[in-house]
């Protein structure tokens, strides 16, 4: 923790915004920091609501945090994001800083200040964007993540090198296949690739929506399963959604035939689930809801090889035509 404390040492109002899992990692930075308060957070996609977030304003009102105020979010992705948001809009902003808990939110949630809530079960569709002062990238934190969660965080991690990074894509496959990998140069390339594109495109106006491969499908997937109360994390949707992504851009003749079939290969051999358990047409009315969408097209992010990804608009129906 000695890099955060260096850093935030020195906040006059500094309050702490944890997960309640992580509560004992929180416990060491309160007992090395001068913190005015702490407050944690009990986090599910369910309770990612404007009510949690309006609960967290309260207390910082209750505790006296005033515009010099600087929150420290401490958990995975549903906490940074939510700790962002709060501090977006309590007394029309304040600053935050990261220190993510999960691979998930160390390569992706934490980075670019994407802030949110979901609403009626549609992922981060209230949110604003708020850029942290810091996100503090530590692997050792990830040493206690549960299997699952690391999983999760690692189809991000592939994903932002299917973006950005043949090279690293292969050797973060190689690299995962044995659980004694050293992980944190993989994270700091998949951060820097992510933070790159962000400074380019900060409110995704352009190319930052590359960010977002597999993501049309896998919000749509996450929005199904919450639907029927099946238990699918968002790295999960997002490595099932990055198979269908490359199913279309194959079907669209953008890349070459076997694209599918070697995602699969990968994802599998790293224990990501790789068959999306619902049919493509039962995922349509969540996609054409998509955030990105407008006047009924959606940005597809297709792939043409690994490293090499486009953007092409196009409605939901023209896409699932084209998957077929
Ligand atoms: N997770 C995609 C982005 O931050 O733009």
């Amino acid at each position: 923790m000695a890099d955060v404390a260096a850093f935030l040492r020195k906040e006059p109002e500094l309050y702490v915004v944890y997960d309640e899992n992580v509560a004992s990692l929180a416990r060491e930075v309160l007992e090395a920091l001068p913190v005015k308060g702490s407050f944690g957070l009990k986090t599910s996609e369910q309770r990612k609501t404007l009510e949690t977030v309006q609960g967290l304003c309260r207390q910082l009102l209750e505790a006296g945090a005033s515009r010099n105020a600087c929150l420290l979010a401490i958990g995975g992705g549903i906490t940074t994001d939510m700790t962002g948001f709060a501090a977006a809009i309590y007394k029309r902003g304040i600053r935050y800083s990261n220190l993510p808990t999960t691979l998930l939110a160390q390569v992706d949630a934490a980075i670019g200040g994407k802030t949110g809530v979901n609403l009626d079960g549609y992922k981060n569709m209230l949110g604003t964007f708020r850029m942290p002062e810091y996100t503090f990238l530590c692997a050792d934190v990830l040493k206690t993540l549960p299997p699952r969660e690391l999983r999760a965080g690692l189809a991000e991690l592939l994903k932002t090198f299917l973006i950005g990074d043949a090279e690293a894509y292969e050797q973060a496959v190689r690299f995962f296949a044995d659980p004694r990998s050293d992980i944190s140069g993989l994270i700091t390339r998949a951060a820097q690739i992510k933070a790159d594109i962000v400074a380019q495109d900060p409110e995704e106006h352009g190319i930052r929506a590359k960010l977002n491969l597999g993501h049309t499908f896998g919000h749509a997937i996450e929005h199904e399963a919450q639907k029927k109360g099946d238990d699918i994390h968002h790295g999960e949707a997002v490595a099932m959604g990055m198979i269908l992504a490359a199913r279309l851009s194959e079907r669209m003749g953008l890349a070459p035939e076997g694209m599918e079939e070697k995602l699969r290969a990968d994802f599998q051999a790293l224990g990501l689930p790789a068959e999306c358990p619902y049919p493509p047409e039962t995922l349509t009315a969540a996609m054409a809801l998509d955030k990105k969408a407008a006047e009924g097209r959606v940005k597809w992010i297709l792939l043409e090889a690994p490293g090499r990804v486009i953007i092409k608009e196009m409605t939901v129906k023209e896409a699932m035509d084209d998957l077929r």
